[in-house]
């Protein structure tokens, strides 16, 4: 009679035993650093020290951000932690510090990415009249050049080159999302959702020129592709249609998300070019889109509130609580209750709930290919 129990717990902890002794033999699989490079969907702090000589009052630096975890504001644009961070967690490694905050050590990474930051240069917009993008100068270029000054002055300075590009070559490379935001701009300056489109090969052509890194010695790279843009609380009240043709069954403007699956396409293709052209590398394409619209198909797998999931947790009211003159982190903008269950934080970037769950689908799959936990082997 009992001998099945028996047996049952026999073989759970032969099981067991088995798992243990496994992992002891076989080490986690390991990165020594995390390179990362982006824009406010990545930034971990250097915006508020860049742009503090320029500007008064910068948002990211007041709380309603950073009230969850940190407990006070990081220049993180969201409420919490961000998929930068969930990686660096999966990995033991600390929070990869911004770049441009100098008290830091970076023999354990460091993060160029910046609020802002475009994929096309400055002087590509200047030269064509866009006049819509910021001064800023921090576009992929110009980040690629700081992880190079980087490179030169403290991380492989005074080391022989054999033992930099060992280091190099156990270091994990995250770089963007990038792109998102020079379709912003584009459009900001009146273009079309048409003539925007024609960007695209430029913009995924200065991606993959980032990408290029590889020459540096980066053998372990992921491309994030971009947001679906349409779904987005600042898209959706700049934008607004009269029209109910111009909306998807979730409710996002359909033009915009075509665009960002116009963009995505063509940088997954360019990817595939890259593992070509590179074979002893592993790049993985981590998917910012599909996660984003399965908040809004299945709210409630993630533990999201689906009546409020293309609302902005952290506003001053309005359809999609978001007003350009009182954005989160101004005066009069409160956040939500329970920002846990909300997908958006500020009407542009997301939920700390939201960026888990999104690292979880880019570090374990579905959501990146390959899953970026298998690229340290
Ligand atoms: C941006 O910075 C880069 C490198 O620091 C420089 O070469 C470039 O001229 C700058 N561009 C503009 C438009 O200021
Ligand atoms: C940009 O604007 C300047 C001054 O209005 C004009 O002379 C120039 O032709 C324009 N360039 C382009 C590429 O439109
Ligand atoms: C775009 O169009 C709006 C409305 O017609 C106008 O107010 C604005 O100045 C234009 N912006 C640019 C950059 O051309
Ligand atoms: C946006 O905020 C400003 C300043 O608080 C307010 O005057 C305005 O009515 C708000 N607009 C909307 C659409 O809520």
């Amino acid at each position: 009679m009992r001998s099945p129990v028996i047996a049952a717990v026999v073989l759970l902890l032969g099981s067991f035993l088995l798992h243990g002794a496994d992992a002891g033999h076989r080490p986690k699989p390991s990165f020594t650093a995390i390179f990362s490079f982006g824009n406010s969907y990545a930034d971990t702090g250097n915006f508020v020290r860049f742009a503090a000589p320029f500007i008064p009052v910068i948002p990211f630096n007041n709380l309603p951000y950073g009230e969850t975890f940190f407990h006070k504001p990081t220049g993180r644009a969201s409420n919490g932690r961000i998929i930068l961070d969930f990686i660096a967690e999966a990995y033991g490694l600390p929070l990869v510090p911004p770049s441009l905050d100098t008290t830091q050590s970076f023999s354990k990474g460091a993060n160029f990415a910046v609020v802002g930051a475009t994929a096309l240069d400055l002087s590509y917009f200047m030269e064509r009249n866009i006049t819509s993008v910021p001064p800023f100068n921090s576009s992929f270029s110009v980040q690629i050049g700081w992880f190079e000054q980087l490179l030169k002055t403290s991380l492989c300075n005074n080391t022989a080159k054999g033992k930099c590009d060992d280091y190099l070559k156990k270091s994990l490379f995250v770089m963007g999302e990038f792109g998102g935001n020079d379709y912003v701009f584009l459009l900001a300056a009146n273009k079309t959702v048409e003539q925007t489109k024609t960007y695209v090969p430029a913009v995924v052509k200065a991606i993959a020129g980032g990408v290029e890194l590889i020459k540096h010695g980066a053998r372990r790279i992921v491309v994030p592709g971009n947001l679906p843009t349409g779904c987005i609380p600042i898209m959706l009240t700049l934008y607004a249609s009269p029209n109910k043709a111009d909306y998807d069954r979730y409710g996002c403007l359909d033009k915009l998300n075509g665009l960002a699956r116009y963009h995505n396409a063509f940088l997954r293709r360019e990817v595939m070019a890259l593992r070509i052209k590179y074979p002893g590398t592993k790049i993985a394409y981590a998917d910012y889109f599909w996660p984003v619209v399965g908040f809004l198909q299945n709210p409630a797998n993630s533990g999201f509130d689906g009546s409020t999931a293309l609302v902005a947790c952290c506003g001053a009211g309005g359809r999609y609580n978001y007003n350009v003159t009182a954005a989160c982190g101004f005066p009069g903008a409160t956040a939500c209750a329970d920002p846990s269950r909300a997908v958006n934080w500020d009407g542009i970037h997301l939920t700390e709930a939201a960026y888990r769950d999104i690292a979880g689908g880019w570090l374990r799959g579905p959501f990146a290919q390959p899953p970026i936990l298998s690229l340290a082997r």
